[in-house]
């Protein structure tokens, strides 16, 4: 792992109590009705970076979605499977993910592409593309402005970096997804960048 994931680590087994707790359930409940509303029965879903499983696991399970959740902080990981005990919960470096080809309905990555290094986005993105079922739905965010830093979170140091939008909606195309819908949204009092993909039929 290099240092900058290990710092996101660090950081994340710090805060992960402090953050769960001050998190706002509900911000984007719109965008995860959208997400179900686009996704097949009976559908399983990876949620990448899925911290506490709270909003994003918990929701998707009470719909009765399988849902795999990844993270690379531990503490988050217990807190997910306590909160969620139904969903799975495994410890992955989103730059390293590994399942199989075709296993998934539907990946959702919020609030956490942009603590990876934005030029391994677009790898990101077609592993993505690769782990997706042809259909399969994509829904992610990320920050609104090409940024690179580390700054205060919580109190840790804390690794940021994303392109704009219009950069991450090209790589994500190029990536092989058709885009269902893209926009910069207000949620919750923070501007990010959302967008809805598919992996067409093949
Ligand atoms: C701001 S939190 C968001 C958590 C959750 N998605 C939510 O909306 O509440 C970011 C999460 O991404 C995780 N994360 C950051 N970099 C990661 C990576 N390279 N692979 C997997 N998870 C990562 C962190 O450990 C943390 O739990």
């Amino acid at each position: 792992m290099d240092a900058i994931t290990k710092l996101v680590e660090k950081g994340y087994n710090r805060i992960a109590e402090d953050y769960y707790s001050l998190r706002n359930l509900s911000k984007f409940n719109n965008e995860l009705e959208e997400f179900v509303s686009l996704l097949p029965e009976n559908a399983h879903i990876l949620d990448v970076g899925c911290g506490a499983g709270i909003p994003t696991a918990k929701f998707l399970i009470e719909k009765g979605i399988k849902v795999t959740g990844i993270d690379l902080s531990d503490t988050m990981l217990n807190l997910a499977g306590k909160n969620v005990p139904s969903a799975e919960f495994i410890k992955m470096d989103m730059n390293e993910l590994n399942f199989n080809e075709k296993t998934f309905d539907g990946i959702v990555s919020v609030y956490a592409l942009f603590h990876v290094p934005k030029e391994n986005h677009f790898e990101i993105f077609k592993k993505f593309f690769e782990v997706l079922k042809p259909g399969g739905i994509l829904m992610i965010n990320n920050g609104v402005s090409e940024s690179e830093g580390t700054s205060r979170f919580f109190g840790v140091p804390m690794f940021w970096s994303n392109f704009g939008p219009k950069t991450t909606l090209n790589l994500v195309k190029e990536a092989g997804f058709s885009i269902i819908s893209e926009a910069v949204l207000e949620r919750g009092g923070e501007y990010q960048y959302w967008i809805f993909g598919k992996k067409l039929e093949s």
